[in-house]
């Protein structure tokens, strides 16, 4: 009896769990996640709920309905686990707790469950490639040649008495490999020196680190962004790396990585983390630096069973140019694989500042969000690119937070620029906080740029992703349509369809700093003759009748429905 009981329970339990995947496509076959806008958040920098001068996880719960109506349904939070903050989290020392600067795991409970009351889901930052030199792991592996945890990283002698085992280099500025004297042998970080690379080639380090994700998906997150996953493996036989002409930022001779990074290993971890992902029906998103389409299809796996989102960070280093975006647009969306658009992150200068012209600012942020909003494919925000926030990089050496830009002042000034507090009001701190310092100085450009101000503006920046999100949610030809080039050959302004049924968005984005005016022929579409219905516009003039033509003032975004 039983026994049978037992049977009936557990065929319960996997009729459930089929039924939970299936409702994670909609009709079209589409996850969730395909359609969804994430919004990453930099705990630091986010909201402060403690008067401390940095951001916490309250304060993020205290934003969750700014979220909601903004139209975001995912939010990724960087690093929140305990950490001696050397790298503001990306050194971790515990996997498994929340740094109490940020709060406790009562208060991301917490997080999770509001955030789900509102329909909002939940991924961390996963730091796979290292951890802290603080970490336990890495203190018994220190302490000795035969400790427990001794092959967790990567330990080696050197070439000879001063000489480290072979030529790489940390990207961040310094020699690659630091001596312990203690035990005589040099440990590998491609980071910082105190976060020391794993040795992903030892089981017992997979598993652990799989088990990781195991708790936090227990807990109810729904994913993660996994940080840095090219650097997972190094060469066996640490093989030197190639020299290039010219110097890098710290004055170093350049170097190709061909033997620290990208080797084919990492796509074992890869599948692996993706197949406990797939237990929870999780998501994947990938820190993933690619110099082409062809290289990002890779992360995806043979099978599709690596990433579902490696991140597409090309976007990040192209001009604002109608044939470059065009062009990258038309490879990736042929590609066969869902695309995950990113705009700007938190290494990153803010696309405000790299693409801003000094004159038409909020024009370009709009056609950036017309632009990446509207496109076939997942969008991740940057927190307070919804506001036209701007990089505002430190004026001198000394006040530097991030200790690259100490190091590589002036040459590199660091990534404080581009992590300043979000700006919420035009008042004290930009609302951010009630210290009377906080961690990084808040800009200037909080007088005219916050959510308090620009709500009240329906020509806002914010009144303007504020209208796209919500389009992009509700209308089924920006979630299912096909991408369509129109227009190829016009050198200032990107055009396209996206078209699903019976009708089409068309988005029309003049990339230039003159007016411009641009003839539309959709008969072979089957919209000749079809008028026009404005969905979003910013300088934008269209002659009244069947749908023809668009003039464009500088920078200016036409966003309209077309229907047979
Ligand atoms: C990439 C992260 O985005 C960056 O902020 C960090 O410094 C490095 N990985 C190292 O974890």
């Amino acid at each position: 009896m039983k026994k049978a009981l037992l049977a009936v329970l557990l065929i319960c339990c996997w009729l459930s769990a089929r039924s939970a995947t299936a409702q994670q496509k909609d009709p079209n076959g589409h996850a969730w996640w395909q359609h969804a806008v994430f919004y990453e958040i930099y705990p630091r920098s986010f909201a402060d709920s403690n008067g401390d001068g940095v951001g916490d996880l309250n304060g993020i719960t205290s934003k969750l309905d700014y979220l909601h109506k903004l139209g975001v349904d995912a939010i990724w939070i960087t690093p929140c686990f305990p950490s001696p903050q050397v790298d503001f989290g990306y050194d971790v020392s515990d996997y498994q707790a929340i740094d109490p600067m940020y709060g406790t795991l009562a208060d991301f409970d917490r997080l999770v469950a509001e955030a789900k009351k509102r329909n909002i889901k939940l991924i961390l930052d996963f730091v796979v490639n290292h951890t802290s030199d603080q970490h336990q792991w890495f203190l018994d592996s220190k302490s000795s040649r035969t400790a427990a945890h001794r092959d967790w990283y990567i330990w080696r002698d050197g070439k000879g008495p001063g000489q480290p085992p072979n030529n790489w280099y940390s990207t961040f500025g310094t020699a690659a490999w630091k001596f312990d004297p203690a035990t005589n042998q040099y440990y590998y970080h491609y980071f910082y020196p105190e976060q020391p690379d794993l040795n992903w080639r030892n089981p017992a380090v997979e598993n652990a680190m799989f088990d990781t994700t195991r708790f936090w998906y227990q807990r109810g997150v729904v994913g993660f962004r996994l940080d840095a996953v090219d650097t997972l493996f190094e060469d066996v036989h640490l093989t030197d790396n190639p020299l290039l002409p010219g110097t890098d930022k710290f004055g170093r001779p350049k170097m190709s990585e061909k033997f620290n990074k990208k080797q084919p290993e990492m796509h074992t971890v890869l599948k692996g983390l993706r197949k406990v992902a797939d237990e929870y029906h999780a998501v994947l998103v990938g820190e993933t630096w690619t110099s082409d389409v062809k290289e990002l299809k890779d992360y995806y796996g043979d099978r599709n069973d690596e990433l579902q989102m490696p991140m597409d960070l090309m976007l990040t280093g192209l001009p604002l140019s109608a044939p470059v975006l065009r062009d990258h647009i038309a490879a990736t969306d042929s590609s066969g694989y869902w695309p995950t658009y990113v705009i700007t992150n938190h290494d990153i200068v803010r696309s405000y500042t790299r693409l801003g012209d000094g004159s038409h600012n909020d024009d370009i942020a709009k056609l950036m969000a017309g632009f990446y909003l509207t496109l076939r494919g997942t969008a991740i925000m940057y927190y307070g690119e919804e506001l036209g926030m701007k990089n505002s990089d430190p004026v001198r050496q000394e006040d530097v937070q991030d200790p690259i830009g100490r190091l590589g002042w002036p040459l590199e000034k660091g990534r404080d620029g581009e992590r300043t507090p979000m700006q919420w009001t035009a008042g004290p701190n930009a609302g951010f906080s009630t210290a009377a310092k906080t961690w990084l100085p808040v800009p200037e450009s909080a007088k005219t740029h916050n959510v308090e101000t620009e709500s009240r503006d329906p020509n806002s920046v914010l009144s303007f992703y504020k209208k796209l999100l919500h389009l992009r949610k509700n209308d089924a030809d920006l979630r299912e349509g096909n991408y369509m080039a129109l227009n190829t050959g016009d050198p200032n302004v990107m055009s396209y369809l996206r078209q699903y049924q019976d009708s089409a968005v068309i988005v029309v984005l003049n990339m230039s700093a003159t007016k411009q005016t641009l003839a539309f022929d959709l008969a072979k579409q089957g919209f000749s003759g079809a008028p026009a219905a404005t969905l979003a516009q910013n300088g934008a003039e269209v002659p009244t009748g069947a749908f023809q033509s668009v003039t464009l003032a500088p920078y200016g975004t036409y966003i309209a429905k077309l229907t047979k």
